[in-house]
């Protein structure tokens, strides 16, 4: 009995193993993409390898397969745990951070989150400058999460005391610290360029249409693009590749720096070192307005179960127009870049979608979503 239940269990052991050797190792499109259900090195190894979640709904209605990446699902609950573990990583690679060391970022959201996370894990100090004009909720979070945080006056980038400048100087005064710079350094595009594209690729085992996203400092879109626009090169031809796109919120060309949108975490008014790296291999951009995307936070969360952050239904609204404009039979991949938590108090307010003028875009049937007063 206890022999056969020995090798019963020796016979599960093996196949356990080879199913774990199995999704590790890389298919024919480069990546064990299945690597998220084994076992991770501490939080760093749990970032990423996020599921790319085909939106039912919009799928069956645009005869699309219209998928979103659940970035939402990292460990610090948005895409830029990817951004913060390779500017860490490119800053220990370069010999600017050493143990003990101190990481500094002017960030208003969710770059401090995961860097405040990936420097927990890693041992090092996280100080976080923002503009005063964030909610105490933001500060609150930061602070628990182990981050100095100093809040400082909203004012423009080109005002010596813009935040961003803060932080820099801060980084400069220290022995052994560093500003990570997430606009401009470029290691953020890397790690969509080495995990986000990769898997992206994987996931769809090479059939990919379309890619859509909005920017903030342009490293998601510069890297997903960079890396597809890649491989399609080598697998599919030059020219299979056409249809990458992107989305400004509130305007259509990259040169314009004018408009504004409720939509955290994104738009910018300038060409950050991350998106002009690969500006040119951009076929197009795409306007959403705050109407659409407002719709759209309440569509998914009726018509797909998703509870999502307005950037992500910004592009899930430019998924869907992208997949209607295609036709059918085409993939179109975006990003689902983080949940509505951090936001439910405004986008399911009746008095703030009364204050932005935004409650006449919620259809009628939805608007039982809006619990909050
Ligand atoms: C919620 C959200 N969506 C989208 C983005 C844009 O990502 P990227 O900075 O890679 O352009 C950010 C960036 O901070 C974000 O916080």
């Amino acid at each position: 009995m206890f022999r056969l239940g020995a090798r019963t269990f020796t016979t599960t052991a093996r196949r356990a193993a080879q199913s774990v050797a199995e999704m590790e190792a890389p298919n024919a499109y480069g990546i064990g993409v299945s690597k998220a259900q084994g076992v991770v090195k501490g939080l760093t190894g749990a970032i990423g390898n996020t599921p790319l979640i085909r939106l039912n709904h919009i799928s069956d209605a645009t005869g699309c397969e219209v998928l979103g990446k659940a970035e939402f699902m990292n460990p610090g609950g948005s895409i830029k745990d990817r951004a913060a573990l390779f500017v860490v990583k490119d800053a220990e690679e370069k010999g600017l951070l050493k143990t003990g060391g101190t990481v500094v970022e002017g960030t208003a959201g969710n770059t401090g989150i995961g860097l405040a996370h990936v420097c927990r894990s890693k041992g090092y100090k996280c100080v976080i400058y923002m503009p005063n004009t964030q909610s105490q909720g933001k500060i609150d979070l930061l602070r628990l999460l182990g981050a100095e945080v100093y809040p400082v006056p909203a004012v423009a980038f080109d005002n010596p005391e813009n935040y961003n400048h803060q932080a820099k100087r801060h980084a400069e005064r220290l022995e052994n610290a560093v500003w990570t710079n997430q606009f401009d350094n470029i290691a953020n595009r890397q790690a969509h360029i080495e995990t986000t594209g990769p898997e992206i690729w994987a996931q769809t085992k090479g059939k990919v249409d379309a890619f859509t996203c909005a920017t903030g400092t342009g490293g998601t879109l510069a890297g997903v693009t960079r890396y597809l626009k890649t491989v399609s090169d080598v697998f599919l031809g030059g020219s299979s590749w056409k249809r990458a796109a992107f989305v400004y919120p509130v305007w259509g060309k990259l040169t314009e720096r004018a408009g504004s949108s409720i939509t955290e975490g994104i738009g910018q008014g300038r060409v950050t070192d991350n998106l002009g790296q690969d500006i040119d291999l951009l076929d197009g951009s795409m306007h959403i307005s705050d109407e659409k995307s407002i719709e759209q936070v309440y569509r998914c969360l009726d018509e797909e179960g998703l509870y999502l952050g307005a950037s992500s239904c910004l592009n899930v609204a430019a998924a869907k127009e992208l997949a209607e404009n295609l036709g059918k039979g085409h993939t179109v991949v975006t990003m689902l870049c983080d949940g509505a938590y951090r936001y439910a108090d405004r986008l399911f307010s009746k008095k703030w979608l009364t204050e932005k003028k935004l409650l006449g875009a919620i259809p009628k049937h939805l608007e039982k979503y809006i619990v909050l007063p």
